[in-house]
This record gives structure tokens, C-alpha cells and sequence, in this order.
């Protein structure tokens, strides 16, 4: 990357300017010992929700509910986040900050458990968007069924999408960038989806439901 090009990406992630609600959600995650999406990632995801218009929305990783916030502040104000954990300690916090928010609690579902075990309770096709930020080597099943959920013409965001800058160099080989790797291969293959992946954050892989 070019000088220039890091500084840009710098700079893009340091224009959100976040509120006591989310430095407060960030604060918390750090005390929990989660990571959480980056400023640029968060303002994107408010900006991706408001324009999908979604009213159903899943998310796989809740943490300390950072990036619940920013979904739900660009959503409809009935729309409803189904947000999966499997530490009840982050499901707690992550609560906390959409209560802080002023979410109404009829807005957010706080499953506790194993994203495998809870998606295929969840039903097919009823979902306008699904965000995927948690345990990487599970990404390919999350993507499966996140593209089961979806609507047509639902999106699908997935975090971290270039590990660090290392999906793009041939040479590293190891597990988790093999796997970001074939994800975004497999979602950029199959024909059901339209794609794309922006450079926010550690990559955001974006995807339409034909
Ligand atoms: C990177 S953090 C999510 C951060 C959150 N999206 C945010 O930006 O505030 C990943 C979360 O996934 C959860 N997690 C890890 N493995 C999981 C699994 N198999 N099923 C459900 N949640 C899982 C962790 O407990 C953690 O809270």
C-alpha cells in the first residue's frame, strides 16, 4: 500500500465522530477483553442499515453491543435485531448499550448460545440483512446459512473479511486466512449473490441476495 493509501484509510476511519453511548460500548468491550468493529466499520453499518431499509436483521457475534448500536440507529424504527452470542457476559453488556441507546427492548432478540446451534432455529427467507462478526473458522457454515435467511434482495456484511491484510498475499497460508480466503471466493462465485468487498476497517464483505 501506498503511503498515501494508508493515510487515507487513516483518515476515513477517524471521520466518525461516536457518542457517549458508543465510546461507553467500547469501553466495556475492552474491560470484556472483545473486539469490536472499527469506527469506519460502525458508521458503514449505520449508513448499509438505513439504506437497505431492513426490518429483520440478524447478527452472529453481539460483544459488548457496539455494532448492534450503529445497525439499529440506521434502521426503521420497527425494525428488530435477532443478535447471537455465545458469552452471556457480552450478551449482558451488549444489552446495556442498547438500553443506553434508548432502544426499546421490543426492538432487540438477545439469543445466548452457539451461532450453529441457534441459526437453523431461525427461519429461512425472513431476514433483510444478516451481519457476521464472530468466530472465523465457522465463517463458511455462517454464510451458508446467513444466505438461507436472507430475503431476496437481502444483504449479507461480513467483518474482517481480509485478516489483516492478509487475504490478498498469496503466501500466507495459515488456517483463518485460508478460510477468509475461500469465503470470499465462495460468495463471490456463487451466483446468487451480487458482491463486493470495500477496504473499511479489516474489509467488509458485502453481498445481495438475487
Ligand atoms: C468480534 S466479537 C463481536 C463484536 C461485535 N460485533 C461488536 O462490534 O461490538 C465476536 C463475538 O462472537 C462471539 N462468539 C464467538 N464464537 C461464537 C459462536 N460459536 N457462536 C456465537 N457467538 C460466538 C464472542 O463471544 C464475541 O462476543
Amino acid at each position: 500500500m501506498s503511503a498515501d493509501k494508508q493515510t487515507s484509510w487513516s483518515y476515513t476511519e477517524g471521520l466518525p465522530t461516536e457518542d457517549e453511548v458508543l465510546l461507553r460500548a467500547r469501553e466495556r468491550s475492552y474491560e470484556l477483553g472483545v473486539a469490536t468493529v472499527s469506527p469506519g466499520v460502525a458508521a458503514a453499518l449505520t449508513v448499509l442499515a438505513a439504506g437497505s431499509k431492513a426490518h429483520t436483521v440478524v447478527e452472529i457475534g453481539s460483544g459488548a453491543g457496539v455494532s448492534g448500536v450503529c445497525l439499529l440507529r440506521g434502521l426503521p424504527a420497527n425494525a428488530v435485531l435477532t443478535t447471537i452470542d455465545s458469552d452471556v457476559d457480552h450478551l449482558r453488556a451488549a444489552r446495556e448499550a442498547y438500553a443506553e441507546a434508548g432502544i426499546p427492548s421490543n426492538r432487540t432478540r438477545t439469543i445466548s448460545g452457539r451461532a450453529a446451534d441457534v441459526l437453523p432455529r431461525l427461519t429461512d427467507a425472513a431476514y433483510d440483512l444478516v451481519f457476521v462478526d464472530a468466530d472465523k473458522p465457522s465463517y463458511p457454515l455462517y454464510v451458508e446459512r446467513a444466505v438461507r435467511l436472507l430475503k431476496s434482495g437481502g444483504m449479507l456484511i461480513i467483518n474482517d473479511a481480509l485478516d489483516k491484510d492478509r487475504v490478498s498475499d498469496p503466501a500466507i497460508r495459515e488456517e483463518t486466512t485460508n478460510t477468509l480466503r475461500q469465503v470470499g471466493k465462495s460468495v463471490r462465485e456463487n451466483e446468487d449473490l451480487i458482491s463486493t468487498v470495500l477496504p473499511t476497517g479489516d474489509g467488509l464483505l458485502l453481498a445481495v441476495k438475487r
